[in-house]
């Protein structure tokens, strides 16, 4: 027997019994005539005690030993003189009888402690490591339970798991696709799946009327803090079922996780449409933890102007001004206000100044552009935001589109800094009624927006024909503090509906059907009517464990470059395997 107990497992209770334990060694502490030496596992730590009074050749033995030694050690517990509240064993030690060096170990590049010293690319070229450290393996065990309870959840409402080929075929729509040569079939390709798409799709036509996986997807694009090039899914699938079947069905599952893990319960998640998203957050995914939201001062379609003809050029030539309200920041300094200016003016933001507009404590609006605008019009101003005393008004000006985007960079920037975005504090929401179609001025042509699968609402199908960009998708995706924790759709179901779709996405029909032939044929074979969505699991865990950055949630992640630099993947093949590939 290797261990009687592991190293995060004994208590006072214990005190006088004879023990084994094994590990790694964590910390050495030589003190002459005694030492202390901390044995850590997997499930804590405990500190061993050598005295030269209790034997002299054990004391001997623990100066011989190193960090991340591995080893197994006989011993009695005993209650300790100075207790260490911080940890669970901190109220005993063992008294060291024997001691067995299992291995050696090299002195590791960085200390294995929560706060280490090491950065990030020696941390992931050393993962192993890297996840002896509590905090690192604490997330892998998040990752575990939130996985278990996904499982158990699902299946005890009928939800089957049924694994999807990994070997696929490459599709145009969607991201790129990573891609593996076929020896047996020179000059052909597999693609790795970016979604099990349409096989629940096909599973949906075989009758399994509820399904779900937690499956790996693979998508070559740009990586982000919340992007990996593969990534794992929670897919779902289910027949016979609307819109709301399947918000009620994963409202339920979010529900169920955030009450066992967060102990935290929720009312019904509310609901925004992607219009009204893009107006008030200019996003499809607000973080609607905090307010802030959009005060159009001049917008298309809408019948009020605060800011034309008073001269000011920058408002007069553009279709769009738009302003949030910081309440509160008014006392925001002038270095601060250009620091914020110079934020929306970097490249990666894009816009072109910023305006602001101050409400004094007196109640009174002093604002950036005070030659243009009088008291009275920066009057209507405060009112349009609703300001008061002592906020602070911040306004963008260009193109709608744009003007959004940039001010929701803006918003989430003044959420941040007057912290507003507590990691612990959790709101959804269902955005919903996305565009179907997406216009892609590059090609020239519509993309799905979110696959070409989805189908539009009902109410809007007559459109098609007339104004394909105004219809609507029956699509839905759940946003959780601004980050897309998951979407999906209801499917179409009918084989003309799906080849109206493929023609507008400007496939002719010989493409539609060498791409998706598959799809259309077993639609003809009694396809029912269905729908569901994808949970990205990576973004779920690093919710659950108040991080963005998805990677501290994956055991062995890719860099932003979407290598492995611990294997040191992607790397070149030797030419005999490429011979063998026909490549
Ligand atoms: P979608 O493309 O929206 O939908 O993906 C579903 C969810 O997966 C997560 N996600 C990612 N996570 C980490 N790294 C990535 N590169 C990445 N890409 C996506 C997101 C996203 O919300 N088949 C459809 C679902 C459906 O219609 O049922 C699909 O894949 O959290």
């Amino acid at each position: 027997m290797f261990r009687s107990h592991t190293c995060g497992e004994l208590r006072l209770s214990h005190v006088g019994s004879e023990v084994t334990l094994a590990g790694w060694v964590s910390k050495i502490r030589l003190m002459g005539s005694m030492a202390f030496v901390d044995i850590r596992d997997r499930y804590g730590i405990t500190q061993l005690s050598f005295n030269e009074s209790y034997s002299k050749e054990m004391l001997a033995a623990a100066a011989e030993l190193g960090r991340e030694y591995v080893i197994q050690v006989f011993g009695k517990v005993a209650e300790r003189e100075s207790k260490n509240k911080q940890i669970a064993t901190g109220e005993i030690e063992i008294i060291v009888t024997d001691l067995k060096v299992l291995n050696s170990a090299k002195t590791p590049p960085f200390t294995i402690e929560n706060e280490t010293d090491g950065g990030d690319d020696i941390r992931m070229q050393y993962r192993y490591l890297d996840l002896r450290r509590d905090v690192v393996r604490a997330n892998l065990e998040l990752r575990h339970r939130l996985a278990q309870k996904i499982r158990n959840f699902l299946s005890s409402s009928d939800f089957l798991e049924v694994e999807t080929p990994v070997l696929i075929k490459s599709t145009p729509e969607g991201a790129r696709d990573f891609v593996v040569p076929s020896r047996l079939n020179p000059g052909q390709w597999y693609a790795l799946p970016q979604s099990p798409q349409t096989f629940k799709q096909l599973l949906m036509v075989s009758g399994f009327d509820k399904y779900f996986q937690i499956v790996k997807c693979f998508r070559d694009e740009d990586l982000r803090a919340d992007r990996q090039p593969e990534f794992t899914q929670i897919d779902c699938e289910m027949s016979f079922v609307e819109q709301e079947d399947v918000i009620q069905q994963f409202e339920g599952l979010m529900k169920s996780l955030f009450a066992e893990e967060k102990q935290l319960s929720f009312g019904a998640f509310p609901r925004m449409t992607y219009a009204d998203a893009m107006r008030l957050y200019g996003s499809d995914k607000p973080d609607i933890r905090f307010g802030m939201p959009f005060v159009e001062l001049k917008a298309p379609g809408n019948a009020r102007d605060l800011v034309s003809g008073k001269d000011f050029v920058v408002f007069d030539s553009v279709d769009s001004v738009i302003g949030i309200c910081a309440k509160g920041a008014a006392h925001y300094t002038r270095k601060q206000l250009d620091a914020l200016t110079e934020f929306v003016k970097r490249p990666q933001i894009g816009a072109k100044g910023m305006v602001w507009c101050r409400i004094e404590a007196d109640g009174s609006p002093k604002s950036s552009v005070d030659k243009f605008y009088d008291a009275t019009a920066l009057e209507a101003w405060k009112s349009a935001f609703g300001a008061e005393a002592g906020d602070l008004i911040l306004i963008l000006a260009g193109d709608l589109h744009k003007t959004r985007k940039q001010l929701n960079e803006l918003r989430l920037q003044m959420g941040s800094e007057l912290g507003l975005r507590n990691p612990n504090e959790f709101k959804p929401l269902w955005v919903v009624d996305f565009p179907l179609l997406e216009w892609d001025e590059d090609s020239q042509r519509f993309h799905a927006m979110h696959h070409p699968f989805t189908s539009p609402l009902p109410e809007d199908i007559s459109l098609m024909d007339t104004n394909p960009g105004a219809v609507r998708a029956n699509a839905y995706d759940l946003v959780i503090n601004g980050v897309e924790i998951g979407g999906g759709s209801i499917r179409i179901f009918d084989k003309q509906l799906q080849a109206r779709m493929f023609d507008l996405l400007g496939f002719t029909p010989e493409q539609a059907q060498s791409q998706f032939g598959f799809l259309m044929n077993a639609f003809e074979y009694g396809a029912p009517p269905h729908g569901g969505l994808a949970f990205g699991f990576d973004r779920l865990c690093s919710l659950f464990g108040g991080s963005e950055s998805i990677r501290d949630f994956i055991a062995f992640p890719k860099n932003n470059s979407g290598r492995d630099v611990m294997i040191d993947a992607p790397s070149e093949l030797d030419a005999q395997q490429l011979k063998d590939l026909g490549i």
